[in-house]
């Protein structure tokens, strides 16, 4: 499997505080990774530096065997897009104008959308489900419907990767699997690379074809859903006890947590009729 993006002992830090150590990741081609991990592990820190957005403090970010950081903007937004975790737009701008956004590294003069770049925006609009309110101000719209309308940005900017930071959050479970499901077919029709950071594991097994779970910083693992969403790795990772069951379906992991794996906090016992409970007057 070859990498078109991979980082090479990468550090990163915030101030002096280092967050991210000796991390050397690669991203396989034309796959779906996901990557995993508890909150303030590093994940948003990963991608920021994978797009170009934070600065590693040592070692790079490889695009096309050139570091990230000698490449223009431009030029690493022709090859790559992302979804932040926490996207922001001036106040009124519209849907249309923030997806017309995502044709910047393509245009030539300031603000004319060519043809072209009107086709991507409606394509766009089109597949997130967010055409129907393309004029409307995105400060104005449902929490799920904005991500929606950022995820068309991205998609827009037409890239052949494509990071996302946690692209389901805030959406029901209809427009969960609608934009998992689009994300499946950009990667199986066109061969998009995708890097998408997830906190459901299940979505994780069922969509990723490599997965990798972080912990404080490190790849702690890396492998096919199989391999990574394990028992064993939801308590190193986690912390948390759970049942792996297979999706007769697919044959797939599904994972069923149960309790916090850590001792002295708060114990787990089975309830009398069967089902697992917390003990509250424990930790
Ligand atoms: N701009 C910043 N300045 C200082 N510290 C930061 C900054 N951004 C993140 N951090 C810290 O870096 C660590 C990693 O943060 P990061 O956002 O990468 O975590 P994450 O894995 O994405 O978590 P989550 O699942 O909650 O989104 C956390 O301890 C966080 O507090
Ligand atoms: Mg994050």
């Amino acid at each position: 499997m070859s990498g078109r993006l991979r980082t090479d002992q990468l550090h990163i830090g915030y101030g002096r505080r280092s967050i991210v150590e000796d991390l050397s990741l690669r991203i396989p081609d034309g796959q779906i990774t996901a990557l995993v991990g508890a909150n303030g592990s590093g994940k948003s820190t990963i991608l920021k530096a994978l797009a170009r957005i934070l600065k590693p403090a040592s070692g790079q970010v490889l695009l096309d065997g050139k570091s990230i950081q000698r490449q223009s903007t431009r030029e690493v937004a022709k090859q790559l897009a992302i979804l932040p975790q926490n996207p922001s737009a001036p106040d009124g701008l519209t849907v249309e104008e923030l997806v017309a956004f995502g044709r910047y590294p393509h245009q030539r003069g300031m603000g004319t959308l060519t043809g072209e770049d009107r086709k991507a925006v409606d394509w766009a609009l089109q597949v997130t489900g967010t055409a129907d309110f393309r004029d409307r101000p995105v400060d104005q719209l449902s929490g799920g419907q904005r991500q929606r309308a950022w995820i068309a940005m991205a998609l827009a900017q037409d890239t052949e990767i494509l990071l996302l930071d946690e692209p389901t959050t805030f959406l029901d479970i209809a427009h969960q699997l609608e934009v998992l499901q689009l994300l499946l077919r950009l990667n199986r029709e066109e061969g998009r690379t995708i890097v998408m950071v997830v906190h459901d594991l299940n979505h994780a097994a069922q969509y990723a074809d490599h997965v990798v779970a972080i912990r404080q910083g490190r790849a702690v693992r890396q492998g096919t859903p199989e391999e990574v969403v394990t028992e064993d790795m939801l308590r190193a990772v986690f912390g948390v006890e759970a049942v792996i069951v297979t999706d007769p379906r697919l044959g797939l992991p599904v994972c069923m947590p149960y309790a916090l794996a850590q001792a002295g906090r708060k114990e787990a016992a089975p309830h009398k009729d069967g089902r697992i409970v917390y003990d509250q007057s424990v930790g």
